[in-house]
């Protein structure tokens, strides 16, 4: 973790003073659709910055949104922060982060604007594939050792979007309100993280407003929280157009405006700006201070050092580790019969079909999309793996123009009876899964359920593969289909860990980082909060989000949180639960998990506790601690987590403070969130 020292703290202050009031308020804004301006005679040049999270993004012209068009900004298509988090690898969060920090480097940029991690709130909005997870302790876990990694590699990273940005729907101006606990325990804990162990060099904040004021110009939200609560002394970025007042961003914190238009110029935090402090309206120190921050950045990433790292992209270490990762997000979610893994020696022809068999996701989604070298979709992964023994043979089965499916849908029963085994692969793509617009239902779109039981007539035994980034809904076939298998959109090789994972070559280790609800309806944003708002949107729902909402009202998801199965079997025993009094309460949670099948595999143990007594209202059990083990067949291991006073503690939103009370607490032991094996009560 890089800091500032007192003479490079001297040594800024003596750059600033030789600056004149335009050169700093130059620095302080976009002069460039991705970057702000440099000053020349002062050896400092501009910072430039690139989307996005599952990659370093194509470039633009300076000044418009039109390709650049080389063929040098190709670069490796990362998995979906959301694979990430179905990982549950926190090596693999570091790993992820070194490979893009370098690939951001090796690309000349300052700053990645990544990772996203918002809560997911409702399974409809639009860039959920864009964030890691329901549940604030996963995010906080997988995104300390993200930052660190993308910063090791003179990289900034750029966590967003600070905060509340749950949905798509009005996006540039809808308000937020929320009450003291759920910002608290739900919506903040992630950025804390980000800023306090993660060290996030910058942080982007949000179009949208909470209580009444956009986050881009929130006095409670940047200043109170994030730079006193938090202590964070990094550079806060605007979204792209977040900002509406040049007063307000610049006293409530905005380091650096951006925005989506190239009127450069015109921007809050440039020529008004100056105008302001020319007429005394703002004092030049804020802008001091904001420069400042920024000259810090640049110190921290070794700008003005020959030694900066020079970087590097599209190596094949990029795409090991985007491939490992891939591995790793792979949910197997229902499995019946043991159907898979498949034995390729008995297959002579297989079919698949289902247009996400053959679609390539890295170029759309928006800001997140991806020039990627290549891409292997499931069908390219599958004929790669197969190889010349086995034919086989592909059907579209549906298509995004929704006109076609019938005869589609005809063709495919043909080739499902006429093939020894049949693959499905079904979905959403980046129609859906989109920045700028929310799903308006939780359905499979273009007749894709028709096509799916219409499949299963012919063959009971499809295997069927969902990619999407957002839950959807299984309803109208799940309990017909034996196997399920799914995979958020996992990079340039998640076609091919897919087929891995079909023939059994990898051991599916991936387990939900969301709910998948029966129906839409069931989803707390829904049946108790508001979604989408008209100019505001209440989260009625408070804390109740996700897998806390599930558990607490007794409603039962078709997949919850913390599932995903493996091609062998894992039993839990000898729970320990320690309490140790010293200055800080610890609980030191102790038990073995065995792998008691006849492969290898990987588990994720989920630690989750319970509050058995409370004057304040609590979910009936929060994640707390997780390890992912790998074990060979036989192998037993003994995992040991500890939990502290954070494990117990909630938000008093009466004395606005976290506090945990004395009693009796339940710790919780298992595979799932509802797949528990062992627990055991302590007293504090
Ligand atoms: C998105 C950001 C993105 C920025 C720059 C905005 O519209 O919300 O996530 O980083 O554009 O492309």
């Amino acid at each position: 973790m890089k800091e500032i020292n007192q003479a490079t703290k001297q040594r800024i202050k003596e750059m600033i003073s030789e600056m004149t009031l335009e050169e700093k308020v130059s620095m302080i804004h976009g002069n460039g659709l991705f970057r702000t301006e440099g000053i020349e005679r002062l050896g400092i040049p501009p910072l430039v910055m690139s989307d996005g999270p599952m990659g370093v993004r194509k470039d633009y012209e300076n000044d418009k949104w039109e390709d650049i068009g080389n063929t040098y900004d190709y670069s490796t298509y990362f998995p979906s922060n959301m694979a990430l988090a179905a990982s549950w690898n926190i090596d693999k969060a570091y790993e992820f982060g070194m490979a893009i920090g370098a690939e951001a480097r090796g690309r000349a940029k300052d700053v990645i604007l990544g990772p996203g991690i918002n809560i997911i709130r409702t399974p409809l909005c639009g860039r959920n594939f864009e964030y890691m997870s329901e549940d604030p302790y996963l995010i906080s876990k997988m995104v300390v050792p993200f930052i660190k990694g993308v910063q090791t590699k003179d990289t900034a990273a750029c966590v967003k979007h600070f905060a509340a940005n749950n949905q798509e729907f009005e996006r540039l101006k809808i308000n937020v309100e929320m009450d003291d606990r759920a910002l608290h325990e739900i919506y903040l804990p992630g950025f804390k993280s980000a800023v306090e162990e993660g060290n996030s060099y910058t942080i982007m904040s949000a179009y949208n407003k909470l209580r009444g004021e956009f986050c881009s110009e929130s006095d409670y939200l940047l200043n109170d929280i994030l730079r006193k609560g938090w202590g964070y002394d990094g550079v806060v970025i605007s979204d792209w157009g977040a900002v509406h007042d040049t007063e307000k961003a610049a006293k409530y914190g905005i380091d650096i405006e951006m925005n989506v238009t190239s009127n450069f110029d015109e921007y809050y935090l440039a020529n008004p700006l100056l105008e302001k402090v020319r007429n005394g309206d703002i004092e030049e120190k804020v802008i001091d201070e904001k420069v400042e921050r920024i000259l810090g950045l640049m110190f921290k990433l070794n700008i003005f050092s020959e030694q900066r790292y020079r970087g590097c992209y599209n190596t094949s270490a990029h795409r090991e580790t985007a491939l490992e990762i891939a591995r790793e997000a792979i949910v197997l979610l229902k499995n019946e019969e043991n159907l898979l893994p498949l034995k390729d020696s008995s297959i002579k022809t297989l079919a698949v079909i289902g247009e996400n068999a053959d679609a390539k996701h890295s170029t759309g989604g928006d800001s997140a999309q991806i020039k990627a070298l290549y891409e292997y979709t499931p069908l390219t992964g599958l004929s790669m793996r197969l190889g010349g023994n086995t034919k086989v043979k592909y059907a579209k089965g549906y298509s995004n123009d929704e006109s076609l499916s019938p005869e589609l849908i005809k063709e495919a029963i043909e080739l499902a009876k006429n093939c020894d085994e049949t693959i499905v692969v079904i979905g959403l793509d980046h129609n859906y899964d989109l920045e700028g617009r929310d799903r308006t239902d939780m359905k499979l779109p273009y007749g894709q359920d028709d096509l799916v039981k219409e499949i299963l007539k012919v063959n009971p035994n499809a295997i069927i593969v969902n990619i999407s980034g957002s839950p959807v809904e299984f309803e109208p076939w799940i309990d017909d289909a034996k196997v399920l298998v799914h995979s958020f959109y996992a990079g340039m090789e998640g076609g091919y860990a897919v087929a891995e994972a079909i023939f059994g070559d990898i051991n599916p280790s991936g387990k939900l980082p969301v709910t998948f609800p029966k129906k839409l309806s069931d989803s707390p944003a829904h049946c108790i909060g508001e979604f989408p708002g008209e100019e505001s949107v209440q989260y009625k729902e408070s804390i109740f989000v996700g897998y806390r909402y599930f558990d607490s009202k007794d409603v039962e998801p078709r997949f919850c949180f913390g599932h995903g199965l493996s091609y062998t079997k894992f039993k839990y025993s000898d729970l320990k639960v320690n309490v140790i009094k010293g200055n800080q309460i610890e609980v030191k949670v102790s038990f073995n998990v065995t792998n008691s099948g006849k492969l290898a595999g990987s588990e994720i143990a989920q630690v989750y506790v319970s509050d058995l007594v409370s004057s304040f209202i609590r979910p009936e059990k929060e994640l707390k601690g997780f390890d992912k083990i790998f074990l060979e067949a036989g192998q037993c291991k003994n995992v040991e987590i500890t939990l502290d006073e954070s494990s117990l503690a909630f938000y008093n939103d009466k004395e606005s403070r976290w506090t945990y009370e004395e009693g009796d607490f339940k710790v919780l032991v298992g595979s799932s969130s509802r797949d528990l094996r062992l627990e055991e009560t302590f007293s504090i």
